[in-house]
């Protein structure tokens, strides 16, 4: 019996974000290049884009490339933009016939032509899909989005449309790239490292965390399933006590 069976579908996280982390490291224990890990990383990428779909995930936002990934060496980070397009170019069928809307976070803005030509031509294309939301975080972090949240309310509050009185959680909220979906249930990290790496710093405030050793070119299907499972027996108390969600009445 494969491990989806086990999982509860009343109780599924919507939003599930992923940092994908070890594809170096894989690669090295292969006696291989770095770009060798990226490039299974892909495999693993549409494994777990697979099951999000069948499970009914919303929303999967993976970390592709952070603000800090242009330290990198330069033939990484040209290796890692031309994987983009290949894996835009060969998995344009699959995400139309599985429903997948692509959506993007973080300034791409600054990623080369081909790359935002490819990327946009595969957002509108896929734009009416309704089945699962495949977000990438590209060139993002949470602190930009912040930062670029905190500089829009200024502006809007100097031009008049907002009144700094008015501003709440919420309002934080929207002016953040991930605004038109909720924040993420769930946060995975690969390859036994237990850091956020700048990754959705205000959405991630009540998600639970699952950090798994497996490294992220070896993730599959099942390993997804078996962190839903995880999750799934997680007590979400948003700050309550245990009998407050058993009972939410009790004051
Ligand atoms: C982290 O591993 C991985 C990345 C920075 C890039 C992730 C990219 C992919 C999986 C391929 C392209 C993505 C898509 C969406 C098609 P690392 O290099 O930091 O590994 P290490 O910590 O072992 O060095």
């Amino acid at each position: 019996m494969t491990l989806d069976k086990l999982i509860d579908k009343e109780n599924i996280p919507k939003h599930v974000a992923i940092i994908m982390d070890g594809n170096g490291r894989w690669a090295k224990k292969k006696g291989n290049n770095r770009l060798f890990g990226h490039k299974n990383g892909v495999t693993a990428v549409k494994e777990t884009t697979e099951a999000a779909a069948t499970i009914g995930i919303k929303h999967l936002t993976l970390y592709a490339f952070s603000t800090e990934n242009w330290n990198r060496p330069k033939m990484e980070v040209d290796g890692l933009m031309s994987l983009l397009v290949s894996a835009i170019e060969n998995e344009s069928k699959t995400l139309m016939k599985n429903q997948v809307r692509l959506t993007t976070i973080g300034d791409t803005s600054q990623l080369p032509n081909n790359v935002q030509t490819k990327l946009q031509e595969l957002i509108n294309k896929t734009s009416d899909n309704k089945g699962l939301n495949l977000n990438l975080a590209l060139n993002y972090s949470g602190k930009w989005d912040i930062l670029n949240a905190v500089k829009n309310i200024t502006k809007a509050v100097k031009n008049d449309t907002l009144d700094t009185e008015q501003i709440n959680y919420d309002t934080i909220s929207e002016y953040l790239s991930t605004k038109n979906m909720p924040d993420p249930d769930l946060l995975i990290r690969t390859s036994g490292e237990y850091r956020l790496s700048n990754f959705l710093l205000w959405e991630l405030a009540y998600a639970e965390f699952i950090f798994t050793d497996t490294l992220w070119p070896d993730f599959r299907k099942e390993n997804l399933y078996q962190a839903i499972l995880d999750f799934q027996k997680r007590e979400r108390r948003f700050g309550q006590i245990s009998e407050q969600i058993i009972n939410p009445n009790k004051k």
